[in-house]
């Protein structure tokens, strides 16, 4: 690995000396060429670690300015469930781990009753740095952060991804994704099981949708050969 990154290392400043030397602009000053650069990057990159030292300090959107900590996220690095939501919140840019706060105690609760542990599963979000205020992340946020998350899902290779809410639904499924008329259904993303569901933040304003979101994790137990011994989440 540090043996390849040292070769494309060296195979950019080669290509920028040559630029140079016939007065043109390198081609890395383009973003469509940073962008193919960091995909043959990223390609090469086959660990969770390895990705996370890659993210240390990522200024590649303006969500660096605000956070006190890139929030990668955590669990089982060969976790047959994937939970993927939106962007860390106050709570998360804290302490630097993906549902902590209110909304991540009841998604703890939700795996537990399915059977499981946080421990078992790997969880993680779309944007890794928290939005001012809590506000959506943009689109130029999510399109400069996707790359990361893409590549955590190709390492982790699970059996099955579920994504919370709209956001992270939107950028796995599709741009046009319609949560309360779409989720409960299968997608898939590269081959792999999407299930998209409710945020828990939104179940905690909308209690009485609690039982969509218990259908749909039914779903992912069958898929996954949990037993249904599991009971409803209150
Ligand atoms: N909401 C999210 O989408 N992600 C978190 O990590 C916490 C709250
Ligand atoms: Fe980098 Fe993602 Fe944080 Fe933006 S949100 S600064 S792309 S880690």
């Amino acid at each position: 690995m540090k043996e390849e990154m040292l070769n494309l290392i060296k195979e950019i400043k080669r290509t920028v000396k040559l630029y140079n030397e016939i007065g043109m602009l390198p081609p890395i000053s383009s973003r469509r060429e940073e962008k193919v650069l960091e995909e043959k990057f990223l390609e090469k990159i086959n660990s969770l670690d390895e990705l996370k030292k890659y993210l240390d300090g990522c200024k590649k959107c303006k969500l660096y300015k605000n956070r006190k900590n890139i929030v990668f996220g955590e669990g089982n690095p060969d976790a047959e469930l994937v939970f993927v939501g939106e962007a860390p919140g106050r709570e998360e840019d804290i302490e630097g781990r993906p549902f902590v706060g209110e909304a991540g105690r009841l998604l703890t609760r939700i795996i537990k009753a399915m059977g499981l542990e946080r421990r078992d599963v790997y969880i993680c979000n779309v944007v890794k740095c928290r939005p001012p205020r809590n506000r959506d992340p943009e689109i130029d946020e999510i399109k400069a952060c996707l790359p990361f998350l893409k590549t955590q899902l190709r390492i982790i290779s699970p059996k099955v991804i579920c994504t919370l809410g709209r956001i992270a639904a939107q950028a796995l499924i599709g741009r046009d994704f319609k949560i309360t008329q779409q989720r409960g259904r299968w997608y898939s993303y590269k081959d792999i099981p999407v299930m998209p569901t409710f945020h828990p933040a939104y179940l905690l304003r909308n209690p009485s949708q609690k039982k969509y979101v218990w259908e749909d994790m039914k779903k992912i137990m069958e898929k996954l050969g949990l037993n249904e011994k599991n009971k409803e989440v209150d």
